[in-house]
């Protein structure tokens, strides 16, 4: 049993997705068959978290509560924690102080979808001292924080969005970070764009000598979906997969279940409550042995 807390991140302004973010949360969009926050969900889950906090933008805070509720009915615990503007990625962790009181964490952002065998074992591999996070292999680094690593394979910086990036590895949306992340976070600097960047802080740990980034194999994929090319192909990516192997992915009963957070009898319920979707047929096939 883990003692980490988890953070799902889920403000921002989503301004590469307008006109469709004018009127509702990115992170609410569909990927697929299920909201685009259902995904970054279950990988905390799979992380073994069940405490969470859920920060959302002043007006969509309903909203969420409204699609997600207390977690309860997948055995976790959810709070929702306002930030009042986006001002960075880093500032979740002074906004999410109370609501961790010293403990470890895993934060991870509500547009980043991960997909891959292993992971939850890659994710406990995370150790609770200092700072992890994922470096993946990506075409286009320049939009990312990027690895910057000496000859001999160690980290020695990560550079914001790069002009022309040191490698192809860009730092991905999923960080576990000790308890002294707050008062880390709180002292990092404003940068020229106004904002606490997790680069700043994640500086501080290496330091330290504190960061472990640990790369995230091609055996994995991660997708973001801040634009609208993006947000089409992760939901074509879902589709595909999902369709091919009548599994699901990011689907928080079916991890609940599966971690004995809640029992055949709440996973009944939801299969009915979802009855005329594939998605409640799914979670009725979960209770059958012989599938
Ligand atoms: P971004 O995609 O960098 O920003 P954004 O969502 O505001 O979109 P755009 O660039 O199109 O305006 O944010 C990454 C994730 O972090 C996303 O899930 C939103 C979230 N976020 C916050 O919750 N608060 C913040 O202050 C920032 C910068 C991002």
């Amino acid at each position: 049993m883990t003692t980490r807390k988890g953070i799902i991140l889920a403000g921002g302004s989503g301004t590469r997705l307008h006109p469709i973010t004018e009127g509702v949360s990115k992170q609410l969009l569909p990927i697929y068959d299920k909201p685009m926050i259902y995904y970054p969900l279950t990988v905390l889950m799979l992380a073994g978290i069940r405490e969470i906090a859920v920060i959302t933008t002043p007006h969509d805070q309903d909203q969420f509560r409204r699609a997600l509720g207390d977690g309860a009915r997948w055995g976790v615990a959810l709070d929702y924690i306002v930030q009042e503007k986006p001002e960075g990625l880093a500032q979740a962790y002074v906004l999410a102080d109370g609501f961790l009181g010293g403990a470890p964490s895993a934060m991870v952002l509500g547009d980043n979808i991960f997909f891959g065998h292993g992971l939850p074992e890659l994710m406990a591999g995370a150790p609770e001292a200092g700072g992890t996070v994922f470096g993946y292999h990506v075409a286009d680094p320049e939009r990312y924080g990027v690895v910057d690593f000496a000859p001999d394979g160690t980290v020695q910086s990560i550079v914001e969005k790069p002009a022309r990036a040191p490698s192809n590895y860009a730092v991905t949306g999923l960080y576990f970070l000790d308890g002294t992340a707050p008062e880390r976070a709180r002292d990092v600097t404003p940068s020229e764009r106004g904002e606490l960047e997790i680069t700043t802080l994640l500086e501080t740990y290496l330091a330290d000598g504190s960061l472990r980034v640990e790369k995230m194999g091609r055996g994995y994929a991660w997708l973001d979906t801040g634009t609208h090319t993006s947000l089409l192909d992760a939901g074509n990516f879902v589709r595909t997969l999902q369709q091919r192997q009548g599994l699901q992915a990011g689907c928080p009963e079916e991890v609940a279940y599966q971690q004995g957070w809640i029992d055949a009898d709440a996973v009944a319920a939801m299969a009915d409550r979802y009855g005329k979707t594939e998605y409640g047929t799914y979670l009725g096939k979960l209770l059958d042995p012989t599938r």
